[in-house]
């Protein structure tokens, strides 16, 4: 008998729409993975209302986003994708690891922490218990992998123990996860100040490359990047931040290590470099682009694929729910 493949489980925020920096550090180098790994990859957006969302441009989004998956290549016949809010078992955990969870781990959160000062106005329960809803994503589908960036890294964190915890009371239910340790991909930072990660929801325009955005916008935002005060083109992070997360860029867009693209622009200043990084870009996604468009005029095959892989995740999510349940001495319902 063949063996069974491992199973990978990822998936993004619904909310605003993706960026560059989701691209290249985590959808593109999702494509392939389906031939090593079993894979499931959730719209999650049951994530996204932990901050206030539009009704009409949350249903969007989260089709787009869906959308988006399949327009980069992750193909809805090789890869479970599907929507967090369809499978119920998701909150129905959510709720059980909850109890099994201290507040002392989640008020180490960074992420909480970040969001809770973004959004003084709104720090709602779910802001803070987004890590065990995460938590219940990863474990219902008994994930052995998890590609995340490092901004995600503690949130695995605490899946693993909450998955050991509970295994300490109950005996073998849950996988316990690893971080995905394959290539992963470049770590974008934001353009108009690279101390911070390019990120969906900053409020300046010119701060994050939207895959959406047209070609000229795309090179007009890299024209506008911020550098620093001398001309030279080279790769150190610490005192050159800006240029060397544009070479991080034209790296994962073009191929080209550090040193080549250090011997390209010698003597030629950060103009002719930023132009590069902006066409690379621009070409990079343009036809992902055009396969997003003719996707979006597909409604009959993309609500098939939204069918079929909500079932998929449902059958599989319900078979580790059941087994939970029955540990933790819930009564059987009487169909
Ligand atoms: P999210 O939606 O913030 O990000 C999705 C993925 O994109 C990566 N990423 C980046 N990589 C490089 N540079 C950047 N500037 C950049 N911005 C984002 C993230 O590391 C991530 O891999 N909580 C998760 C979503 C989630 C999830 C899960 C992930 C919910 N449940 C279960 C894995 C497993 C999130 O907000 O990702």
């Amino acid at each position: 008998m063949a063996e069974e493949k491992k199973i990978l489980y990822s998936g993004m925020q619904a909310t605003g729409t993706l960026t560059l920096g989701n691209y290249l550090g985590a959808l593109r180098n999702w494509i392939t993975l389906n031939e090593e790994y079993e894979c499931y990859f959730g719209v999650m957006d049951m994530h996204s209302i932990t901050v206030r969302q539009n009704p009409t441009e949350f249903r969007q989004k989260a089709r787009d986003l869906f959308t988006l998956y399949v327009a980069a290549g992750l193909d809805p016949e090789k890869n479970c994708i599907y929507f967090q809010s369809h499978v119920p078992c998701h909150a129905e955990l959510a709720w059980i690891l909850n109890c099994y969870t201290y507040m002392g781990e989640l008020n180490r959160m960074t992420q909480f922490k970040d969001k809770s000062a973004k959004h003084a106005d709104n720090i709602n329960a779910g802001l803070y218990t987004y890590p065990v809803l995460m938590a219940a994503d990863i474990l219902l589908y008994q994930a052995d992998v998890v590609p995340v960036g490092k901004d995600q890294l503690q949130h695995l964190e605490i899946t693993r123990d909450i998955a050991q915890r509970f295994n300490g009371v109950y005996g073998d239910v849950f996988k316990i996860p690893e971080p995905y340790t394959g290539k992963i991909g470049a770590r974008v930072m934001s353009l108009q100040d690279p101390m911070k990660k390019m990120s969906k929801s900053d409020e300046n325009p010119n701060a994050s490359v939207f895959l959406v955005d047209d070609a000229n916008v795309i090179r007009k935002k890299f024209k506008r990047a911020v550098t620093d005060s001398e001309t030279e083109v080279r790769y150190d992070v610490e005192n050159k931040p800006g240029i060397s997360n544009l070479m991080d860029i034209y790296s994962a867009t073009t191929g080209k290590s550090m040193e080549d693209i250090e011997k390209e622009f010698a003597g030629r200043g950060y103009g002719d470099f930023k132009t590069a990084v902006g066409d690379a870009v621009a070409d990079l996604l343009t036809p992902l682009q055009e396969r997003f468009a003719e996707l979006k005029k597909d409604k009959a095959y993309i609500d098939s694929m939204i069918k079929a892989n909500d079932e998929k995740a449902y059958y599989t999510s319900t078979k580790t729910l059941r087994k939970v349940k029955k540990k933790i001495g819930y009564t059987e319902m009487i169909r």
